[in-house]
């Protein structure tokens, strides 16, 4: 009998972990079984969730020994079903959220050391609380876990200045696909023993082993913040607007958010308690997020400087700069909210691309013309993090038709046209989201083979047995090379 195919004895498993680390309770494993955009319902054959790297440790040895797959979890925000099995029932669901400790902040190294399953928000209070700054940010901050950012490389919308997460990533704790375990917390600035061990488990989507605990870049806290909402007629008048700020403002600029007024729209209509921040109806808006961490008012004056020239100009239509913290929130949470309120608008083909910066502008035009000429009646609507050259392109079905049988029909040849438009432009079908299960096929049909084969082959010498999130990211199903 095939090692796969016998029963594994997970009363073992059950002993380690106690009656809170091991679950086979249909209930319990219920809610992370399908994936956050709701589009694959998966099956474990148990959730283990584990409070220690021993438990780690013990869970994937077992795994390994038993040749299962495991699905590593944390808070399931996955935008492109990274996180949730398939539906052969034979996967372990290792939920990390158990392991949510911070372990240590050391001051002096502008460093803390945290467990997987912290939530990022937890993360943000712990380091204000010693008087620093977590500087990455993301919609998803209240269940998204540090492990998952990690292993996705998250991005958001706080990326500007500091990067994405592996930026921010100073050292990394992870269990290897054969139970090792590789500890390199100590957050050495400069480290030359030869391939980036700890780079090459950020992003890598579990699928080489399990991000236990990672210590993080903090940074300064802000003394002075200005956050705006500016109202202008192209993506190319904003980039211009980025450009200019950054001359006059050097690097103060940490956010610089692309609207269009299709998604405020939507967010005003579908999100209780909003409203538009500007008298002018403008084609597109930008929420800028400036600061310095001096005490002050001068970057308010500053930026009001730079704006009311752009006004004058007639770069610029309009704009509002947030008077209290309130009123920025206010504007932030207009900008977190457009994918929630796509989600009550229906279903969309939802595309994550990047190119060089200075191509999106005309990018996002173009492609947006060629999408709704192919496809009459559908909208696109390209929302984000335009500093970083990487937008939300997401489609949506004619108005008044069913999304989501528009999506069944169309779905696979709008996301086909709008991945070969990114090739074209020399860019990437995933800025910041990861390929998960979702990306999985497109991955594969325009990306280079020596990409592809490189990848395989670190994967192929790290996890020879696809245990490690099989069916994810790698084109080659993992699963297929199991002996
Ligand atoms: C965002 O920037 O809002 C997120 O990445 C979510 C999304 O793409 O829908
Ligand atoms: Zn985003």
């Amino acid at each position: 009998m095939n090692k796969s195919d016998a029963i594994p004895p997970l009363e073992e498993l059950a002993a380690i972990l106690g009656t809170r680390g091991f679950s086979r309770d249909p209930d319990d494993m219920a809610p992370w079984l399908t994936d956050w955009r709701q589009r694959y319902q998966g099956r474990a054959l148990a959730m283990v969730s584990p409070a220690t790297l021993a438990e780690v440790v013990a869970v994937v040895r077992f795994a390994a020994a038993h040749r299962l797959p495991i699905v590593p979890q944390g808070g399931n925000t996955s935008m492109v079903a990274g996180a949730v099995p398939d539906d052969s029932g034979r996967a372990l669901l290792l939920s990390m959220r158990r392991m949510n400790k911070i372990r240590s902040i050391r001051q002096a190294d502008n460093a803390m050391v945290v467990e997987a399953g912290v939530i990022l928000t937890h993360v943000h209070e712990a380091a204000l609380e010693v008087g620093l700054r977590f500087p990455l940010s993301l919609g998803a901050k209240g269940s998204a876990t540090i492990g998952g950012l990690v292993s996705t490389n998250a991005g958001g919308t706080q990326v500007l200045r500091f990067g994405p997460m592996r930026a921010l990533v100073l050292g990394i704790e992870a269990v290897l696909p054969d139970g090792s375990v590789i500890e390199s917390l100590a957050s050495l600035r400069k480290d030359n023993r030869g391939y980036d061990l700890r780079q090459l488990l950020c992003g890598a989507e579990g699928t080489l082993g399990v991000v236990t605990a990672v210590t993080l870049r903090l940074v300064p806290v802000l003394r002075q913040r200005v956050v705006a909402w500016v109202g202008l007629d192209s993506p190319q008048a904003a980039l211009d607007l980025l450009r200019r700020l950054e001359q006059r403002l050097g690097d103060s600029v940490e956010g610089f958010e692309l609207v269009p007024d299709i998604a405020l729209e939507l967010v005003l209509r579908h999100i209780p308690g909003t409203r538009a921040p500007l008298a002018t109806d403008c084609p597109w808006y930008v929420l800028v997020e400036c600061g310095a961490v001096t005490a002050g008012d001068e970057l308010q004056m500053a930026f009001g400087a730079v704006l009311e020239d752009e006004i004058n100009a007639g770069r610029v239509t309009d704009a509002m700069i947030a008077a209290n913290g309130a009123q920025a929130e206010a504007l932030w949470h207009l900008r977190d909210s457009i994918s929630e309120a796509e989600r009550h608008d229906g279903t969309a083909a939802k595309h994550d691309v990047s190119v060089a910066v200075s191509d999106m502008p005309r990018f996002v035009m173009e492609a947006a013309a060629a999408v709704e000429q192919r496809f009459p009646g559908v909208r696109v609507i390209a929302f984000g993090h335009l500093g970083d050259g990487n937008v939300h392109f997401n489609v949506r079905a004619a108005l008044g038709a069913d999304s989501q049988a528009w999506l069944v029909r169309e779905g696979h040849d709008v996301t086909a046209f709008v991945d070969d438009l990114v090739v074209k432009a020399g860019g990437s079908l995933s800025a910041e989201h990861g390929i998960g299960q979702i990306k999985l096929a497109e991955f594969a049909r325009i990306s280079e083979p020596a990409r592809l084969n490189m990848l395989r082959a670190i994967k192929q010498a790290l996890d020879p047995h696809g245990i490690m999130n099989p069916g994810k990211l790698l084109p080659l199903a993992p699963e297929d090379s199991i002996p």
